[in-house]
């Protein structure tokens, strides 16, 4: 491929196949595929080469081999297990760990300087194993799951409130859970802080608490309603950020990165904060939270230092050699 910019894309699932898409018809650079399955990658690019007139130069190649992905401007990693039935997406990180510390590793020997977007769940998790393990830096890794939320908060808040979508604005932070944090206290009707509309009278707080709740299961209910979890949402969520970082057109989002202290984290957590994302990287920065909200974002914090536990006990087995196996069945099965 010559010097356009170039996207790398793991797994030619749904959301691979979806983000692709946006990529292309965004005219962000051609795009590649790494994966396993040969017919898959092929059947990818049949699609994919179809979509767009030929007079857009872009180009989309897909391969088995790692080594496809270098020199990548951005990399996009959907691969692993995604949820069925009444998972909850903690229950994917026993199965998926093993892949994304592997494909942190490719990332690293073919394209250390791309900034990779992670989709995997649990999303928080995975954010943290790719800074543990990849030795990536920490402001060219983010987790794409804060966006997403917000999008269906602000899309949740219209419907209830009867207005169109672009009249509300709302972000959620926290973990990508049900302890996910919308935050009401900055949230516009408008332009008017809806606390204000509550506070005249104008809107019950019962109304906006049924909203709260339905954010945090839209996913569940989308695998419910659909039979799969959600692809097209997630994939132009994981466009609109490669956008900024490739135009440098800087924007914010919510997102799941290394806070770097950030609402007082700092160190091995990665989480959902707002983030500017722009042709540097990701900084995340503060937005005042109430009293409440501030409480909801620590419970979250903790269960996210909760799950990764599980994380912790991946790496320290992973690193023994089966000699000194004290015995007991690795809880992690080597992918
Ligand atoms: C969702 O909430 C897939 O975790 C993603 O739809």
């Amino acid at each position: 491929m010559d010097d356009k910019r170039q996207i790398a894309i793991v797994g030619p699932g749904n959301i691979g196949k979806a983000t692709g898409l946006a990529m292309i018809q965004h005219g962000l650079g051609d795009v590649v595929f790494w994966g396993r399955d040969e017919d898959k990658l092929r059947g990818t690019k049949l699609e994919l080469m179809s979509c767009v007139d030929g007079d857009e130069d872009f180009d989309v190649c897909v391969s088995t081999n790692p080594a496809i992905i270098a020199g990548s401007d951005v990399v996009v990693v959907t691969s692993g297990k995604p949820r069925t039935g009444n998972m909850t997406r903690a229950d994917l990180i026993k199965e998926n760990a093993p892949i994304i510390e592997k494909v942190g590793a490719v990332i690293a020997q073919h394209a250390p300087d791309a900034l990779v977007i992670l989709v995997t769940n649990p999303l928080d998790a995975m954010v943290e194993l790719m800074n543990r393990t990849s030795g990536l830096p920490e402001n060219k890794i983010i987790g794409m799951a804060g966006i997403l939320d917000s999008r269906r908060f602000r899309g949740l808040l219209a419907e209830e409130l009867g207005v169109r979508p672009h009249e509300v604005e709302g972000i959620v932070i926290g973990q990508h859970s049900d302890s996910m944090v919308p935050l009401f206290s900055s949230a516009t009707l408008r332009g008017r802080r809806l606390d204000d509309l509550v506070a005249a009278g104008k809107m019950s707080r019962e109304r906006l608490d049924g909203v709260k709740t339905n954010v945090a299961s839209t996913g569940a209910t989308i695998l419910r309603l659909n039979g799969m979890t959600a692809y097209l949402s997630p994939a132009a969520c994981a466009t609109d950020i490669a956008e900024s970082y490739l135009t440098g057109k800087a924007r914010e989002f919510p997102a799941s990165v290394r806070p770097r202290g950030v609402y007082g984290q700092d160190g091995d957590i990665s989480i959902g904060v707002p983030v500017i994302v722009n042709e540097e990287g990701v900084t995340p920065f503060e937005i005042p939270l109430s009293p409440d909200e501030k409480a909801a974002f620590e419970r979250s914090v903790a269960d996210q230092v909760k799950q990764n536990q599980a994380l912790d006990e991946f790496l320290s087995w992973r690193s023994l050699s089966l000699e000194d196996a004290p015995g007991e069945e690795p809880p992690f099965q080597p992918a």
